[in-house]
């Protein structure tokens, strides 16, 4: 069901607006963001949308058609209590809230109700796509005159409290700033993006299915990880470090650890310089994921089977997107057809899950829809 119809089920009246936030898919750089490095995401044809009205009273009241649940809250208790109180899909929504009234924004009570078509725990930023749509939504609301960067920053903020995951701002930033037909190449170091287009599709994504139990402690050390090689290193961040000073000074696995970083920033810009002059991309994708199976060390077998089958189904490259340990990998240049029977026979042969193939097109960033 629609975020309106539901809304207008749910409350008898119509919304005060509607807003939209898409999911995003990483076509290079991962894993560099939290390292103040570069990444170049395109935000997805798959959005969450969000129905909102200010109500007269402090409670909070957000629905989400997609789980079929509603939660129900004060301002007061949203404000005052740990996140973990609520509900965990409730906690994007409440957390969101949370971290706009920490800026001193004045939120009055709401009702809020969220569809979406993001894959949840794909690696496509569902989460992402639920938090920023709720903060766009109660920043026009409530007036706040919040920056795009300030809604990124408390969209982290919320995400990062609930996940326990101490990510970096490449998912915000993406379903903020994508464009139709262009992937945002984003400066972590400055915050500064710059749409680049993608011309050469399709692009397909293969998600395995596959959860990690402990992605997130993984996650934190490969951050800490690349905080001591830039410790030894005597730069401020990996952002600073060249790989000839990688490779002279480090060892073992800061030095693949930081090795990834290195190279995969140089291979974000020479993604981009390439696109913009539209020439193919196939061989730094396969050497980004073999970075991120072999120096990072973030793959697994599903992972690696999706790239290996979609280069021998005819894509001209391969890579998992987002952290990693599971979750998606992107193909670029051949069509989802062509990789949907490949990939089921593969993956029932290895005894994996059957994964989900389908193509995905660069879309226009969040904003709000009416
Ligand atoms: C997750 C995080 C991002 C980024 C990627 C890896 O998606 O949320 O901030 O670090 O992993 O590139």
């Amino acid at each position: 069901m629609t975020a309106r119809r539901r809304f207008h089920e749910l409350v008898g009246a119509a919304p005060d607006g509607l807003w939209r936030a898409p999911g995003r898919v990483n076509l290079i750089g991962e894993h560099t963001d939290y390292n103040f490095g570069l990444a170049l995401p395109f935000a997805i044809d798959r959005t969450t949308v969000v129905a909102a009205r200010r109500r007269p009273d402090n409670m909070v009241r957000a629905v989400s058609c997609t789980l079929e649940r509603q939660a129900t809250a004060s301002l007061d208790d949203i404000a005052g209590k740990d996140p973990s109180y609520f509900e965990p899909w409730a906690r994007f929504p409440f957390g969101v809230i949370w971290a706009m009234t920490r800026t001193g924004a004045a939120v009055p009570g709401l009702d809020i109700v969220i569809a979406s078509d993001v894959p949840v725990g794909g690696g496509l930023s569902s989460s992402a796509a639920l938090s920023i749509s709720v903060a766009i939504a109660v920043n026009d609301i409530a007036a706040a005159g919040l920056t795009k960067t300030e809604i990124a920053r408390i969209s982290h903020q919320a995400e990062s409290e609930v996940a326990g995951l101490p990510s970096g701002l490449m998912d915000q930033l993406a379903v903020l700033e994508g464009r139709a037909g262009a992937a945002v190449l984003i400066d972590f170091l400055s915050l500064q993006t710059e749409q680049v287009p993608v011309g050469r599709g399709p692009h397909v994504v293969i998600n395995t299915r596959v959860e990690h139990t402990n992605a997130a402690g993984a996650y934190a050390d490969r951050r800490n990880a690349c905080e001591e090689a830039a410790r030894e290193l005597g730069v401020r961040s990996l952002r600073q470090a060249t790989l000839e000073q990688v490779e002279h000074k480090l060892h073992g696995e800061l030095l693949r650890r930081a090795r990834h970083v290195v190279t995969e920033n140089a291979r974000v810009l020479e993604t981009a310089a390439r696109l913009r002059s539209d020439q193919p991309i196939g061989d730094l994708l396969i050497a980004s994921h073999g970075s991120l199976r072999n120096d990072y060390e973030v793959s697994c077998p599903e992972l690696d089977l999706a790239v290996d089958v979609a280069l021998a189904s005819g894509a001209d490259g391969a890579r998992l997107t987002g952290a990693g340990f599971g979750g998606c990998a992107i193909s670029v240049g051949a069509h989802a057809e062509d990789l949907v029977a490949p990939m089921s026979e593969a993956f029932e042969y290895e005894g994996f899950m059957q994964p989900e193939v389908f193509a995905v097109i660069p879309t226009e960033g969040a904003g709000r829809l009416a």
